[in-house]
């Protein structure tokens, strides 16, 4: 288990924490499920606007609280938001079609993933998203995207 923390004291520091993990995807184009926890406000879409942007896109990034899911091409991926808080059941994400949308390289960023149930695959990567006074903490962790986790706490400034 490779794993780190992060300190982000304020909304910039989650958008370049986006930012560096879009680049460490880049880098290794091998996609995966990425799972973003944490509570009500904690900072998931802020994070997947800020890995958004850096890799390139310009319009908005609209939660998909709604819509359950929104897709993007960018800076040579495909990317796939999800937040599940209002999914009724596991089940409705066959009709969102999401396993023909799971070929190799795409990444799938997931807020409430655990309203997924066994549904969802194994994550390649998780974050933990908390509050930290006025400010957030991230605890980022992996059994098997050592490389890629290795690759971003080389370009971001960690804390135990
Ligand atoms: N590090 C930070 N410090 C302080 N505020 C932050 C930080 N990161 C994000 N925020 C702010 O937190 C608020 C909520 O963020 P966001 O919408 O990303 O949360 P979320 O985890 O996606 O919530 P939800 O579960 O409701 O979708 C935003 O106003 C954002 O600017
Ligand atoms: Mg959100």
């Amino acid at each position: 288990m490779q794993e780190f923390d992060v300190v982000l004291p304020d909304e910039a520091a989650t958008l370049a924490l986006g930012a560096a993990l879009a680049a460490a995807l880049q880098a290794d184009a091998e996609g995966g499920v990425i799972f973003l926890n944490g509570d009500l406000g904690a900072g998931k879409t802020t994070l997947t606007r800020g890995l958004l942007h850096a890799l390139g896109h310009s319009g908005a990034v609209k939660s998909p609280t709604y819509t359950l899911i929104e897709s993007y091409e960018a800076g040579g991926l495909s990317l796939h938001h999800l937040d599940l808080y209002r999914l009724g059941s596991p089940d409705e994400l066959d009709f969102l079609g999401l396993r023909e949308l799971m070929v190799p390289g795409a990444v799938f960023l997931i807020e409430w993933p655990q309203q997924g149930g066994d549904w969802l695959p194994l994550p390649r990567l998780q974050i933990d998203l908390s509050y930290d006074g006025e400010g957030r903490r991230a605890h980022l962790y992996s059994n098997s995207a050592t490389e890629l986790l290795k690759r971003l706490k080389s370009t971001i400034t960690t804390c135990d």
